[in-house]
């Protein structure tokens, strides 16, 4: 006899990613259904819902399903949910946020585990996220070079992002607040090993990773740029193409992610929630 799933699910690529089909999220799940999704999770690192209706209040109460939600330190939420953040690119915005390969808030001793974009005004063309798995990069590492990140620790900071001048949130309609606090630093382990897999994953990221501790600027710049390039590859990638109503939520312990900026001169709306995460081992 086979077993009753909860869901159809479908993959994205052959690396990472899969959509979920038949599934209310405005509904809380039932505890079979629940595992069934933090399983898929687990395995396709990203899952997409789509043709989803959710009020902020009901997208954080499907985010509440796998944990605390987070604040982000440095960017406003909205004013009665600041878990919430409208992530919204204005038509002659030339920077997104999120407009380069990252992972999540790696400025914070307990990075989040995940995060849930929920779609609400997109372009008809353009405005897709990339994500890139980080246990196919590391997997796909020579045996020398793994020996040799191992140990190895990186130096994180939102400074470059965050701090007065840097270069995040340069949309009109994102506000960025603490910024004389963005500028500490974190240490994490470079390469890190999932909770709930067990699998190692490659744990740097462009727009956090500063150093690597001990090593001199030109060394640590030489070694970030390798990891760098490699961890984002094509053949470690899938792509998102986003509906009004889509809703996707990625492991940010196991993948980095972009936001495409193509579609200059239109409007682009999304809601974002994180949900806390461990501290990276
Ligand atoms: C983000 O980096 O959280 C934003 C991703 C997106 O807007 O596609």
């Amino acid at each position: 006899m086979g077993t009753t799933t909860a869901f159809d699910i479908a993959p994205l690529s052959g690396v990472l990613g899969a959509e979920i089909r038949d599934l209310d999220l405005a509904v809380p799940m039932s505890a079979a259904t629940l595992a069934e999704f933090r399983r898929a999770f687990v395995e396709h690192h990203v899952v997409v819902v789509r043709d989803q209706q959710l009020s902020a209040e009901q997208q954080m109460d499907f985010a509440r399903q796998f944990g605390e939600l987070d604040t982000h330190p440095f960017v406003e939420g909205q004013a009665d949910n600041p878990e919430v953040l409208d992530v919204i690119t204005e038509a002659d915005d030339r920077i997104n946020f999120g407009g380069g390969w990252h992972t999540d808030v790696t400025f914070l001793e307990e990075p989040d585990l995940g995060s849930v974009l929920y779609a609400i005004d997109v372009p008809p063309v353009g405005g897709d996220t990339l994500f890139a798995n980080q246990h196919a990069a590391y997997d796909a590492l020579s045996p020398t070079m793994k020996s040799m990140l191992d140990g190895l620790v990186g130096v994180h900071s939102a400074g470059p992002q965050y701090a007065t001048g840097g270069t995040s949130t340069k949309s009109k309609s994102m506000k960025t607040k603490n910024a004389d606090l963005a500028r500490q630093t974190v240490e994490h382990p470079v390469v890190r090993t999932h909770p709930e897999s067990g699998r190692r994953s490659l744990y740097v990221n462009g727009a956090f990773t500063v150093g690597i501790k001990g090593m001199h600027q030109n060394e640590s710049a030489a070694l970030l740029q390798f990891l760098l390039g490699h961890a984002v590859q094509e053949r470690f990638t899938c792509r998102l193409r986003w509906e009004p109503g889509t809703l996707a939520m990625w492991d940010n312990r196991s993948v980095q992610h972009y936001a495409l900026h193509d579609y200059g001169g239109r409007r682009r709306h999304m809601r974002r929630v994180t949900i806390k995460g461990d501290r990276p081992r």
